[in-house]
């Protein structure tokens, strides 16, 4: 077999010409997939840098000072992201999240935001659109994002003790200024947030319970998650992953806790209540309860490829494209033929084999 090379920087990653089918029904907003799973989420990286270099994300083993980021060309603009964003919502998406790298290192993301909040799905309604942050720049702008349109918003929180905190964002940032984000985004009328914590055995798990502490009775909603085997460049170990399970028992055996219905179908975070009543927390359990079945989540890189899985191997080059001319229907068109052959499952199927697979980094494609 010969080894393929893939030149870094622009198209650093497998990418293909989308096919495009000559006869494609108007978008109707129900498509599915093979197994009959729904495209209802989209998430967009708007940037695949990021001014942390979180262990289990972009080490800087790899993200060090030499990496290539890609180049401002390679970004899709604005009005190709807006352009994109309409014809997934002809097909059924009702939500998006901003990723990256860090979102809001892109410059003038307000811009964005204020042309996303602006669409509406074929039912009349605004999407669901929110962000995933660092929180790092959030104290300074919680209000413009807020008065852009943004309605929520997510923020990457790993431990609430200073030394475990810049330890695991590998830049020396301290707890404060995040903490100071969200206190930013609370008065900008954000709130309540959610708030996502990696969770790495032996790194930062002595922070579950501090955490479930600090933020009970805030309104906000920690998410505790299994640290993954995304990309191929965060070393990843079994052995470092703690079950969902086991942060349960330890929150319960201090904060009592009792299960939660889901919020809808195919919610990625198992929620559970204090049964005090002083709020809610959630699981994110994709390495030991995979929840494929009913995953309605597709991925845009930040140069336009679509990605079907958060563990994909290969991406689908929208942005060839949008830069080639090619009409909306016919863009439509190969959505819809994209995602009726989806099969992906990967969480279902992970093994020994698969981890090291060269599968895309998460910071390119978004969490
Ligand atoms: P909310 O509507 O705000 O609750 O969004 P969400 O439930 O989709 O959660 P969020 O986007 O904050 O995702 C939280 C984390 O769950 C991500 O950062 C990933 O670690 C993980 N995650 C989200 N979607 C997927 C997915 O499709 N597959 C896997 N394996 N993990 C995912
Ligand atoms: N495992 C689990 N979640 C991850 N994220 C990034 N890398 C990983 C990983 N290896 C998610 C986290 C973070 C968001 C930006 O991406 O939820 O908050
Ligand atoms: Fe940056 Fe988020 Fe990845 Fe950390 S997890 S390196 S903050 S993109
Ligand atoms: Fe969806 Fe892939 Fe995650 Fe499974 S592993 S939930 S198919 S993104």
């Amino acid at each position: 077999m010969t080894e393929r090379i893939i030149p870094i920087a622009d198209g650093r990653y497998e990418r293909q010409r989308p096919f495009v089918p000559d006869l494609a029904a108007a978008p109707d907003g129900q498509l599915t997939d093979r197994r009959g799973r729904r495209l209802h989420d989209l998430r967009i990286s708007v940037t695949d840098r990021c001014n942390f270099r979180c262990t289990y994300c972009m080490p800087k083993s790899v993200f060090g000072k030499d990496y290539a980021f890609l180049p401002q060309t390679s970004l899709l603009s604005f009005e190709e992201i807006d352009r994109l964003v309409r014809l997934f919502v002809a097909h059924g998406v009702e939500k998006i999240r901003l990723t990256g790298g860090e979102p809001l290192l892109r410059k003038h993301l307000e811009r964005l935001i204020g042309m996303l909040a602006a669409i509406r799905t074929p039912a009349g309604e605004p999407l669901d659109l929110t962000l995933t942050t660092n929180a790092s720049l959030l104290a300074r702008k919680a209000q413009s994002l807020r008065e852009a349109g943004l309605r929520r918003i997510t923020v990457s929180l790993d431990a609430l003790d200073d030394a475990t905190f810049r330890r695991m964002n590998d830049v020396d940032f301290p707890v404060s200024d995040v903490l100071e984000g969200i206190a930013a985004a609370e008065r900008a009328g954000l709130a309540p947030l959610k708030i996502n914590m990696v969770v790495k055995r032996g790194v930062n798990d002595h922070e579950i319970v501090p955490m479930a502490r600090h933020f009970r009775g805030t309104g906000h909603i920690v998410r505790f998650i299994e640290f993954m085997d995304v990309g191929a460049s965060n070393g990843w170990r079994m052995d470092e992953v703690l079950p969902s399970a086991e942060i349960v028992r330890r929150i319960d055996a201090e904060l009592p806790l009792t299960s939660l219905q889901p919020n809808y179908p195919g919610e990625v975070a198992e929620r559970w209540a204090y049964r005090d009543g002083s709020g809610e927390i959630g699981v994110i359990s994709s390495v030991t309860q995979p929840f494929c079945s009913d995953c309605s989540r597709a991925r845009l890189s930040t140069e336009g490829s679509l990605y079907t899985c958060l563990f994909a191997t290969g991406g689908h080059d929208l942005r060839a494209l949008l830069r080639g001319g090619d009409s909306d229907e016919r863009i439509a068109a190969a959505i819809g033929h994209l995602w009726g052959q989806r099969e992906d499952r990967y969480s279902e199927i992970r093994s020994a084999e698969t981890a090291p697979l060269r599968k895309i980094e998460m910071s390119y494609i978004g969490g």
